[in-house]
């Protein structure tokens, strides 16, 4: 192929994240207005290993994509080629590096580059396919919003409008009833859904990772809300939140390929806890995946479309080895290894948080 034509392929892996679509979209469209093909692998890398699934895309499968949620690819949190889960002949999970063959079919396929989109385990999996020869480009992906170098995550912006959202409901149902409401929502290791939909929806208290809580300072806020006649309070937990001096909460060990431990149960504890301790009738919501899902917002669907153009851009100029990364007004490229360098988490002096104190938010830790 003549270094003008490319071909190029595309997968999303990892959680998905309202504006996978669009990315995909821009890749597709701005690589066709350039005489390129695209090729869409499903189920984030292992497509590149089971070669059928494998699809060309034009303009026709991406032209009415960028409203919608999911990923038209597919994508899996358990498609590590270098740590690739196989039941052996007793039905135990045994795990190989099947990069290899990765690699070898990418080059029968005569592809030019790889555009991977994902979070931090996908870019680190995108990093070691281009230390192997494979030209990646990354564009970074993930509700969490804790990649480090750039601004912001498209997706994050649809998960903090879902969980405002519901939050807002929730005000109207614990005032009727003088409860509780206690929400746990997603963020993994970083508190930014909890603390931007905590704000946003005008929550009593917020618990995240990144400060420990004690339970007598949430308690105590409540019980000081009581006395001035606000008698409901809304709690916004993230999942991995933390009491002082305690681990995280989860539901499931990692396994079966799976990198990740399932964080859950801290929701539940915090309420249990509320009604113990101030006698107030609680309930907890655990909103988990309906702030994956649905329709990006403007915001998202703006910043997916921009990275899927400078995706293309980048394979252009043969910028590989890199992630796109929002730094605005311009999109940039990040080194990968510098973008797993750290993860982003909430800063104990950023504004919002400083802010929320002001306003009398309580984090549990005071
Ligand atoms: O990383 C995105 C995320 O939604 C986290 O917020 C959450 O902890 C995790 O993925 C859930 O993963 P799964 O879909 O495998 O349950």
């Amino acid at each position: 192929m003549s270094k003008g034509r490319k071909k190029i392929a595309i997968n999303t892996g990892g959680g998905d994240a309202p504006g996978l679509n669009g990315v995909i979209r821009a890749v597709v469209l701005s690589a066709y207005n350039r005489g390129w093909e695209v090729y869409g692998i499903h189920d984030g890398y292992k497509g590149l290993l089971d070669l059928e699934e494998i699809t060309h895309l034009t303009p026709l499968n991406v032209n009415d994509i960028l409203p919608q949620g999911g990923t038209i690819l597919g994508t899996t949190n358990k498609g590590n080629p270098f740590e690739m889960p196989v039941k052996n002949a007793i039905g135990e999970l045994e795990y190989y590096d099947v990069s290899d063959r990765l690699v070898d079919n990418f080059r029968r396929l005569g592809l030019s580059a790889l555009i991977a989109v994902g979070g931090d385990g996908s870019m680190d999996i995108a990093l070691r396919l281009h230390k192997k020869g494979i030209p990646v480009v990354g564009v970074p992906k993930t509700i969490d919003n804790d990649l480090s170098s750039t601004i912001v995550t498209f997706g994050f912006d649809t998960a903090v409008t879902t969980a405002t959202e519901a939050i807002d409901k929730l005000h109207t149902t614990a005032k009727a009833h003088d409860r509780v409401m206690v929400v746990e929502v997603m963020g993994r290791y970083a508190g930014w859904i909890a603390l931007n939909a905590g704000v946003s929806g005008a929550a009593d208290a917020i618990l995240i990772p990144e400060i420990p809580f004690d339970m007598d300072h949430v308690c105590n806020h409540i019980k000081g809300g009581e006395l001035q006649k606000h008698h409901y309070a809304i709690v916004v937990v993230a999942e991995g939140a933390t009491p002082a001096g305690q681990g995280m909460m989860y539901t499931e060990e990692a396994k079966e390929g799976r990198q990740e431990v399932r964080l859950g149960g801290i929701g539940h504890w915090v309420a249990n806890e509320i009604k113990e301790r101030t006698g107030k009738d609680t309930r907890c919501v655990v909103l988990g995946h309906v702030q994956r899902g649905g329709s990006p917002t403007t915001f998202d669907r703006l910043v997916a479309t921009r990275f899927g153009a400078a995706a293309v851009r980048a394979v252009e100029k043969e910028q590989f080895g890199h992630m796109v990364a929002l730094d605005p007004p311009q999109v940039k490229y990040v080194p990968l290894e510098e973008a797993l360098e750290r993860m982003k988490k909430v800063p104990m002096d950023c504004d919002t948080v400083l802010s929320a104190r002001d306003i009398g938010i309580c984090f549990g830790d005071e």
